[in-house]
């Protein structure tokens, strides 16, 4: 569904992803762990249309439809199902819950289908739906994290790009988070999933890959991964 090939990518006169090759199927959840500044965001908005690449190719594929993600406008790769939920969330803080969530559904004209849509977030989401009319600002960091997801999926995704959706919140909260993840990915949905919680992201994980510096340096299954000596001692925190 994702094929990505030596792309390299700069930002600014930094070069920050270094022919990194990897491979999402139909179906699958992927997980791309690295530390701080490894380049996993970079990937992210390489794969969103946001970054031009210097060279390397970025194809998903939907219905057997390719598209060129480094040619494709951002909203042509919204459109053919390919959606992010980027890093900070970037919730509309002066916009309330049920705005926001509208927002997701931008490229939609099916109002049944929105509506639709939005039963199932609220349904996912129950405080969501409590929250609907107040000021997303004043949400907490699970809760707009909750809310970040939940538009995304008003865009009906067939592919969701999540950028550390762990970040900053307590563990009974990101529990909650994975717990909606793999229910999305029971119900089809293709996910790429960018965590700095190795723990979490391997065990949840089909394949996995390691970034380091803008490299892709290992690869192989969420098991294979959780149980290799050198992610263990750099990212699972185990002793050597
Ligand atoms: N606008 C920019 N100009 C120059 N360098 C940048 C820019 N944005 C990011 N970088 C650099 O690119 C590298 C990768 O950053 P990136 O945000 O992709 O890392 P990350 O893996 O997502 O890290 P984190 O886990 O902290 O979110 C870092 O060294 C960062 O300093
Ligand atoms: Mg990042």
């Amino acid at each position: 569904m994702l094929d990505v090939r030596d792309l390299n990518v700069f930002r600014g006169s930094t070069h920050v992803l270094k022919d990194v090759s990897f491979r999402v199927e139909e179906g699958e959840l992927a997980a791309l762990i690295g530390a701080n500044g490894a380049g996993k965001s970079t990937t992210l908005l390489t794969l969103s249309g946001l970054l031009p690449p210097r060279s390397g190719t970025a194809v998903f594929t939907n219905d057997g439809e390719p598209l060129d993600l480094t040619r494709a406008s951002s909203e042509k790769i919204v459109r053919a199902g390919l959606i992010q939920c980027p890093e900070g969330r970037q919730i509309f803080q002066s916009l309330s819950v049920s705005e926001n969530l509208a927002m997701g559904a931008y490229t939609r004209r099916d109002r049944a289908g929105i509506k639709q849509s939005l039963e199932e977030v609220y349904e996912l989401f129950p405080i969501l739906a409590e929250r609907a009319n107040l000021h997303a600002g004043s949400l907490s960091g699970g809760e707009q994290m909750m809310l970040a997801i939940g538009r995304a999926l008003l865009a009906q995704p067939r592919m969701l790009l999540l950028d550390e959706p762990s970040l900053g919140l307590a563990p009974l909260v990101v529990e909650k988070i994975f717990d909606v993840i793999a229910r999305l990915k029971s119900t089809g949905v293709t996910i790429f999933l960018i965590e700095q919680n190795a723990a979490m992201a391997l065990d949840i994980a089909d394949v996995a890959y390691v970034m380091e510096t803008g490299r892709i340096v290992l690869s192989g299954t969420g098991s294979e991964l959780a149980n290799n000596d050198r992610v263990r001692q750099s990212y699972l925190g185990v002793a050597a």
